[in-house]
């Protein structure tokens, strides 16, 4: 190693949104490279008030990898974080930084060992996708450290061996994850279909029914839908192409009553997958289907939807209001039904599309 001594340290931050799918991934083709089994397309969400925020530090007095998660140390010997470390030095390049007389060179990067300290500032494994904000947060981290040149789909498809929805996160606005179909999983990464900026009326509000951690983690809960649920074959194989197409063209016109259609309609059938896996999980509860019975009540009463629904792997609802005034009406909806005082709800949370991932170094 060139450095002068081995006390420096060089750090990266970076904020990362996470995002939320409106044609969901759920199951697995190949359970170790996390490719799916159906293309997913998602919304990259507002990052000031769903991110994660993860710092990566490197330095040769380090004397192994570690990493601290909202505070607490975590073990960093599962395959995931190992898998995406691995490829990201891989794809590692010299860093010089001459006035502090370091240089840290392609090879150094194998053994250097980094620590890696990340902070959600949202509930953790509650079903608002903190695996994807978090695994994104770390590729692009680790990215940025390493002077990795690989191109943001590139980058996706590491952060897609952390956890599958984070390839999404990588990009803002509106955002597809395509399966691929090589063994290798070279081709599955995400790509943008379009910026945050093209369809930005569009508000949405996130009905935080529980902050506590699920029962089942999406990784568990998909591998036995895969296992048991003939409808989740059916679903990939024969529902979700079609579905992709008609979502992309909608997100194309800006016709929020066919993409309220899809993103309803997907929700409710992922679940009804969750439901037929067994045993069954349920991952929605009472809360989460008053919201629905709200939510398709008030778009039935009017000329043309006004607000399109969906739950993730847990029962907190997300809510894509069609515009500014519809999402003013959706709250006054949603005080009336759950007010401050009532115990159904934890929070609310309000914001729009949209992207940040550098926050600098
Ligand atoms: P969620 O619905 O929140 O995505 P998952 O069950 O998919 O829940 O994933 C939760 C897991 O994701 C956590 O147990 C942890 O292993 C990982 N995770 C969450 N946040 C981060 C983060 N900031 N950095 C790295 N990993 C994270
Ligand atoms: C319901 O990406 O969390 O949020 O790849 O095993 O980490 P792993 O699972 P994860 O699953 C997300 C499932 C979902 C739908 C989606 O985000 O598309
Ligand atoms: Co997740």
């Amino acid at each position: 190693m060139a450095a002068p001594s081995r006390n420096w340290v060089v750090m990266v931050t970076a904020q990362t949104p996470t995002n939320i799918a409106v044609i969901k991934y759920w199951g697995k083709r190949d359970e170790t490279l996390i490719l799916p089994v159906n293309d997913s397309i998602s919304v990259t969400l507002d990052p000031s008030h769903l991110c994660t925020t993860t710092t990566v530090a490197v330095s040769p007095s380090f004397q192994q990898d570690r990493m601290w998660l909202n505070g607490k140390e975590i073990s960093l010997s599962g395959g995931r974080f190992q898998n995406c470390l691995r490829e990201i030095r891989a794809c590692a390049c010299d860093v010089e930084d001459t006035k502090k007389g370091i240089k840290i060179t392609k090879e150094d990067w194998g053994k250097l060992h980094v620590h890696i300290a990340s902070y959600n500032n949202f509930p953790t494994a509650a079903g608002l996708a903190s695996s994807a904000a978090g695994f994104a947060c770390l590729a692009y981290a680790l990215g940025k450290l390493m002077n990795v040149k690989e191109d943001d789909s590139q980058l996706s498809a590491i952060a897609r061996q952390g956890s599958g929805s984070a390839c999404r996160s990588l990009f803002g606005g509106f955002v597809k994850w395509k399966m691929g179909k090589e063994d290798n999983g070279s081709d599955s990464l995400a790509v943008q279909l379009a910026d945050e900026k093209h369809w930005d009326d569009l508000v949405i509000i996130i009905a935080v029914v529980s902050s506590r951690q699920k029962e089942t983690s999406s990784t568990s809960g998909m591998r036995e839908s895969v296992e048991t649920s003939l409808l989740l074959q059916h679903r990939a194989k024969e529902i979700v192409p079609k579905r992709i197409l008609k979502m992309e063209e909608a997100i194309r016109n800006r016709d929020f009553a066919s993409f309220s259609q899809l993103t309803c309609a997907d929700s409710n059938q992922f679940h009804a997958v969750c439901l037929d896996t067994c045993p069954p999980i349920f991952y929605m509860n009472d809360t989460s289907h008053r919201i629905i019975s709200i939510a398709e009540k008030w778009n039935r009463s009017e000329e043309a939807p006004q607000v399109a629904y969906t739950f993730d792997a847990g029962p907190n609802a997300v809510l894509i209001a069609r515009n500014r005034k519809a999402s003013a009406l959706l709250i006054q909806r949603l005080l009336y039904y759950f007010p401050p005082s009532s115990d159904d709800l934890d929070s609310y949370i309000v914001g729009d599309k949209s992207i940040a991932k550098d926050a600098g170094i």
